[in-house]
Order: structure tokens, then sequence, then C-alpha cells
């Protein structure tokens, strides 16, 4: 993989807390920017009518830094997908409020909010949604085409060299394995350099050792290229790979931890269980004070 695949959007060179970071922090409020690519503000999302209302999130206030890997983990039910929806423009929160970058979604409508999710925003899904039809370079193109665009030269021939298929270009999704098929789904999200990259379970079809490799990749793109990168996953090995783990439990914030580590994440996901029989809240985040 070529490390300097994508130093022309390099934002986060020195990894970690320093100098750099403050000087681009500064740079950016200079110019009218936010330091998060999305935030978002007392997020409640209610389905259904009256007696069969489920309330997935219940008032959720978090912000994604550029530049950062965040994992979301909860148990089942806890509202993780629904917040990725939400962040992401696919479902509208009953009310609060989700920015990403400079737009407030709710003030978008249905066409604005196409636009943006195709311009801004990259999606990478348990299922890779690959079409069989299309070659590898094709189905990665395919966004960039489908909003009339052409990708700058070059560009594609990179992004398929830092996913590892520089040599598979051709190739249809059939003559692939899984972990490559993934890998395409990846430069696909990548391709038209978005603010965030959701993914919900993007390990979750592939064997351990293949994970491995998609989850280093995903860091890669966020450390290396410092794209901001958003991930739900119920695995503790692979939240570890992410910057910051943010726990979710009855559509709340629960806790969230930085620099995680495989056990600490394992530990935390287990008191969460102890949820259930209205056990002690890990650490809670100021804002949920009195919620419970
Ligand atoms: N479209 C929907 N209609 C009704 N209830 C829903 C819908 N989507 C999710 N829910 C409910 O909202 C809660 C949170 O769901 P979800 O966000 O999918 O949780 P997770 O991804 O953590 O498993 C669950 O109780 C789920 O049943
Ligand atoms: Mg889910």
């Amino acid at each position: 993989m070529c490390s300097s695949a994508r130093d022309d959007r390099l934002v986060n060179e020195s990894s970690g807390t320093g100098p750099d970071d403050k000087r681009q922090e500064e740079t950016l409020k200079k110019s009218g920017k936010t330091t998060d690519a999305v935030r978002l503000t007392a997020v409640r999302k209610v389905y259904g009518k009256r007696d069969s209302q489920v309330v997935a999130l219940d008032g959720v206030t978090t912000r994604f830094d550029r530049g950062t890997f965040t994992a979301v983990m909860g148990p089942s039910g806890s509202g993780k997908s629904t917040l990725l929806q939400c962040a992401a423009g696919l479902d509208q929160p009953t009310t609060g409020s989700v920015m990403l970058e400079e737009h407030e979604l709710s003030e978008m409508n249905e066409t604005e909010l196409t636009e943006l999710r195709r311009d801004r925003i990259g999606f990478v899904f348990q299922a890779f949604n690959l079409l069989p039809v299309l070659t590898v370079r094709q189905n990665v193109t395919l966004p960039l085409r489908l909003a009339g665009n052409k990708p700058a030269r070059g560009r594609v021939s990179k992004i398929l060299d830092q996913v590892g298929l520089g040599e598979r270009s051709h190739h249809r999704p059939s003559e692939l394995s899984g972990g490559q098929q993934q890998r395409v789904a990846i430069a696909r999200a990548l391709i038209s350099d978005p603010a965030v990259v959701f993914a919900d379970e993007p390990t979750g079809a592939l064997d351990t050792r293949t994970a491995r490799d998609i989850l280093g990749l995903l860091r890669h793109a966020s450390q290396a290229a410092g794209q901001t990168i958003v991930m739900v996953t119920h695995d503790p090995v692979a939240a570890s790979y992410a910057d910051r783990v943010l726990f979710l439990a009855d559509g709340r914030l629960a806790g969230e931890l930085d620099s995680p580590t495989p056990e600490s994440v394992a530990e935390r996901m287990t008191h969460l269980g102890a949820f259930d029989d209205d056990g002690p809240l890990p650490r809670l985040e100021p804002t949920r004070k009195g919620q419970r």
C-alpha cells in the first residue's frame, strides 16, 4: 500500500495531539470551518405511533472530529444503526440537530440531501453491494459517474493502489474474495473524497484475518489521509482499531473510551450488559447527568 497515495489531502500527518493539530484547528477556525465533520445535538428518534412507539435514540449529543476514526458500540437494539442513519442523512431525527460540515440536515430538502450524501458521504456496509456486471474500476467510479463527473486523472488508480487492488481493476466482483470485494466498496466510498465515511459492521461478513486487513485499511485512511470514519461494530477487536469508542445503551450515550484496546472495550461492553439489571452506569457524559 502506498502511504502517500492521498497526500494531496493529508491533514493529520502528525497523528495524535500536538502543535500540528492546534495549527490545523486554528486554520480551520479562521476559514470559518469547524474541526468537526459531524455534530449531533440532542438527537431523538422515535419510531411508530402512540401505543407502539419505540424510542431508538433518546437525546444523543456528540461530535466526530475531522480525521478521526470512531467506533460505535452497544447491545443489539441500542440505536447504533439509527445513529448512523440519522448522522448520514438517510433518516431524519424526530427532534434535534445534525450538522454535517456546514450543513444543517433538517433544513435540507430531499434533493439536497441526496446530493449531499452522494458528494460528501461514503458508505460501507456488511454486504458489499457491488454491481456484478461492472468491473472493479467501474464499480469504484459509479458514484462519480452517476453525479455526471469524471474522476481526476490518476485518481482511480491511486485509490485502487491504496486499497491494494491496483492489479485487479478489470476483474469483476465474482472473481474476487470477500475481503477484496470489501476493498472495492471502501475505494468506492473514498473516491468522492467525502467528509465522512460511515461503515455499519463492515467486517461482519469476513473471516478474522481478512477483517483485520480491512480494519487496518480503514485506520490507514484515517491516520495517513485524514479521512473521518464512523464505524458501527459489535467486535471489541474491531473497535480497538478506532481512536475512540462511543457506547450506546437504550438509545443514550453510555460513555466513551479513547485509545481503546480489545480488553478495555470488552470490559465496557460487559458493564453495558449489566445495564439491563439497572446496574451501575460506566463513566457518564456530563450532558447525560440525571437522564437515568
Ligand atoms: N424502522 C423502524 N421501525 C420501528 N422500530 C425501529 C426501526 N428501526 C429500528 N427500530 C427500533 O429502534 C431500536 C434501535 O434499533 P437499531 O438502531 O437498529 O439498533 P442497533 O443497530 O443498535 O441494533 C430497536 O428497538 C429497533 O427495534
Ligand atoms: Mg444495527
